[in-house]
């Protein structure tokens, strides 16, 4: 793996969605390197922006309230960024079923405007996707690499994919550079916490330190790749860093399938309370699975050197410290 402690120092980075969990770790861990970091997130309810999240970081960062739709602050905020982590997203394929026009004009609209706004303004930045599993709909074989087929099943995947296809067409036309992930389930510190609707074991750790019953569907055998959100900002990192990958489409999780049944009792056993029930499948979301899921991991291994190194006990427990510290800041 690339030794970056000197490659950021005075890069202007830009991350939209930068008060998001991803954004804010990919934030502090960029700072750390010296880089100097602009966060735009436009803090719609009930996305995941928290100014907590950059607690570690708030006096060294800028912060602006902007919507990646808005071409007016779009336009001034790409000039003169050498990388762009384009993280802004509507995250739940729930609401993406019930709304497809918002998802639409976030996940695909506002993308098309960075990207609109970089061909214009600075053609010669890195911009980075951060796409989903959910793109590759009903799995067809496991580990599940870059070549098995897309047919989505959400519009929060189908805008995904658009998105995905325009980050092509602009490196292809417009010679713009970018690396695109597909991302498993990521969890840790700095998710939301108030609703369901995204990172499941983000919400059953709340579930558990309220003495709650997780509830899971079926029984829970279904097979989930969880990536601890450090491990997943790293990866971004390295793949901006790295020129081989400029131009490419990358899987991105820890490699390893777990049961969702394992992942409520480790939950439950770390936190020390709560408790396991198993429950049928509700129709919105049967509806749009997508059978078990582990990564292939190798491409992004082979370009980058990267892979995880928190496994998922250690990641559960780690989040669990964290809200047990910070709860008052997440809770609502
Ligand atoms: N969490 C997941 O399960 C998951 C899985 C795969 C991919 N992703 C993608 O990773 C990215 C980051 O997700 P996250 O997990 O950090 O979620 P998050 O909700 O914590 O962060 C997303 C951020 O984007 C901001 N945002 C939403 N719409 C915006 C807009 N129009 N303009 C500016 N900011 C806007 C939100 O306020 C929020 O702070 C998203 O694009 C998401 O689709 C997430």
């Amino acid at each position: 793996m690339k030794d970056l402690s000197s490659e950021f120092k005075d890069k202007k980075v830009l991350i939209t969605g930068g008060l998001g969990m991803i954004g804010s770790t990919i934030a502090i861990k960029l700072v750390n390197y010296g880089a100097n970091v602009t966060l735009v997130d436009s803090c719609i309810e009930p996305y995941g922006a928290n100014l907590f999240n950059i607690e570690p970081i708030k006096d060294k960062v800028t912060i602006n309230i902007s919507d990646i739709r808005d071409k007016e602050s779009i336009k001034m905020l790409v000039k003169n960024k050498d990388i762009i982590f384009n993280l802004a997203g509507q995250v739940s394929h729930n609401d993406s079923m019930d709304n497809p026009y918002l998802d639409a004009d976030i996940n695909y609209i506002g993308h098309l405007t960075v990207l609109e706004c970089l061909r214009k303004h600075n053609p010669d930045a890195v911009i980075l996707h951060a796409g989903s599993r959910l793109q590759f709909g009903r799995i067809e074989y496991l580990p599940v690499d870059e070549k098995h087929p897309l047919r989505p099943r959400t519009p929060y995947a189908l805008n995904k994919t658009a998105a995905e296809n325009t980050y092509f067409f602009y490196h292809d036309v417009h010679g713009i550079r970018f690396v695109a992930f597909r991302i498993a389930n990521p969890y840790g510190p700095r998710s939301q916490m108030r609703h369901n609707k995204y990172s499941m074991i983000n919400w059953f750790i709340r579930q558990a330190m309220e003495s709650r019953t997780l509830k899971v569907f079926g029984d829970g055998g279904q097979i989930r790749d969880y990536i601890y959100v450090d491990d997943l900002a790293e990866a971004f990192i390295q793949a901006s860093a790295n020129s081989t990958c400029h131009g490419k489409v990358f899987n991105v999780g820890s490699g390893i399938g777990t049961k969702f049944k394992d992942m409520a009792e480790t939950i439950v056993a770390t936190v020390g309370d709560g408790g396991v029930e198993y429950v049928p499948w509700p129709h919105n979301y049967i509806n749009v699975e997508t059978g078990d899921h582990i990564t292939d991991i190798s491409k992004i291994h082979e370009a980058t050197g990267w892979k995880p190194v928190i496994d998922l006990s250690e990641g559960i427990k780690n989040t669990y410290e964290y809200y047990k510290k910070n709860n008052a800041y997440y809770w609502g």
